[in-house]
């Protein structure tokens, strides 16, 4: 197997993507380390992912006086944090923040993002509503490089999926969930073997975006 993958991720809610990486991590599938969780929700069932695998959680949530923390105090924190663990890689996996210019160039690796849409299409929030809405034959998710602009940085993966008549959000999201927990392991099994080169895409061994039918 190629050399493990250093890899931090930041989460907001259900982690059910930082699971898949676990899970693959823990049973020697992927070729990844996660070093450490930073979590922006002191609710987050991520935490409790994060924890019971074993994982450093960095809970970034609220101050010291107890107010919820600014973005601004969140990405001092989080820098510290990411210097400390030195990471290959940083992994967007349901953050739900938006992070700052200065943030991006300041931390040490590629971070990349996992959105729901065929990038460059449906940036955003709401995405499967706003597809079904539109009527549109194919949807899906990607993983993207992340930049100073929302969801604009360059595309590595996709996984499309054909819409189905009738079907409400929720459903489409599902759909949607179980593409990315088959993307991601895959991109970062791409990241590690060097298939993929986040820090210089264009030394990359493959064109990109790599678009994958899943179904
Ligand atoms: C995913 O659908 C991802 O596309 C979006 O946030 C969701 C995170 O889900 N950015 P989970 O927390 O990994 O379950």
């Amino acid at each position: 197997m190629s050399n493990p993958l250093k890899i931090a991720v930041l989460v907001s809610g259900s982690g059910s993507n930082l699971q898949v990486m676990i899970d693959g991590m823990q049973a020697g599938r992927l070729p990844i380390q996660i070093v450490g969780v930073i979590s922006n929700n002191a609710d987050a069932y991520a935490n409790t992912r994060t924890m019971q695998a074993g994982i450093e959680l960095a809970l970034l949530s609220h101050t010291q006086s107890g107010k919820r923390m600014s973005i601004a105090t969140f990405e001092k924190h989080a820098l510290a944090q990411i210097q400390d663990w030195s990471p290959d890689l940083v992994v967007l996996a349901g953050f739900m923040r938006v992070l700052s210019a200065d943030f991006i160039a300041s931390v040490p690796c590629p971070i990349i993002n996992l959105h729901p849409s065929l990038l460059p299409h449906y940036k955003g929030l709401n995405t499967h509503a706003r597809v079904l809405a539109s009527g549109e034959r194919y949807h899906g998710c990607s993983v993207h490089l992340v930049t100073a602009q929302l969801d604009a940085g360059k595309v590595l993966t996709q996984a499309n999926l054909a819409t189905h008549a009738g079907e409400t959000a929720d459903r489409l999201a599902k759909r949607v969930q179980r593409l990315e927990h088959q993307l991601v392991p895959l991109t970062l099994t791409m990241m590690a073997s060097g298939l993929i080169d986040a820090a210089n895409t264009s030394n990359s061994q493959i064109d990109l975006p790599l678009r994958l039918w899943f179904d």
